[in-house]
């Protein structure tokens, strides 16, 4: 049976296209039903456009308040019965009514670095490369794990890939070798969700 899919995205939604492609071009026995933005006309949004997918921003400034616009968010995923949630370049913390609202759906988030290590409240995007870079670290890469409410890139890691910081490396180095792993591990990752794999709930 197809996974049918909500993704959560903020910006230019390399991640969700990845997913959209994977599920066209059958690697993936998977459907995105709902794209939510939580800002206004990012690059993400014409990307599900494009792609003939449902969505919709969700934006404090026409909800109020962070837990209207995330709880509005769940509804709409959940009439759209979506039985996965991928946090795909998603940079709000969820609040916890969306969890209430979808009890019983996963929620998965792809961050950029090598879990536990680089990640936390405000560590996101280009700040998780320049926090390795300045590290010194050896390596970096990718970690799917599992969303859970008042927790910050703590949950369950289901997928985790490598790549070598090089010598010289800066930001936009570094984030390009990462970002092509993100785009296979997360496709790796919703294989785990799949029904016919039943090995996580
Ligand atoms: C990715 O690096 C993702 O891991 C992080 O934000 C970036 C989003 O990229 N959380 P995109 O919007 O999928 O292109």
């Amino acid at each position: 049976m197809t996974l049918p899919i909500g993704v959560l995205v903020s910006g230019r939604g390399t991640n969700l296209q990845a997913l959209l492609d994977a599920c066209a071009g059958g690697a993936l026995d998977a459907k995105i039903v709902y794209v939510a933005s939580n800002r206004d006309g990012v690059p993400a949004l014409i990307r599900a456009d494009r792609a003939g997918v449902r969505h919709a921003a969700f934006t404090v400034d026409k909800y109020g308040t962070r837990a209207a616009a995330h709880g509005a968010m769940a509804d709409t995923l959940a009439s759209a019965r979506a039985r996965l949630v991928v946090l795909a370049g998603f940079d709000h913390i969820l609040a916890p009514i969306f969890f209430v609202k979808l009890s019983g759906v996963p929620v998965i988030n792809i961050h950029p670095a090598l879990l536990p290590f680089f990640g936390g409240k405000g560590m996101h995007g280009d700040k998780v490369h320049a926090a390795v870079l300045k590290a010194k670290a050896k390596e970096s890469g990718v970690t799917v794990h599992r969303v859970h409410p008042d927790t910050v890139d703590m949950g369950e890691v289901i997928v985790q890939r490598r790549v070598p910081v090089h010598d010289g490396d800066d930001v936009p180095t570094l984030s390009a070798r990462v970002l092509a792993v993100e785009h296979e591990a997360i496709v790796e990752a919703i294989r785990r969700f799949l029904p016919s794999q039943a090995t996580v709930s």
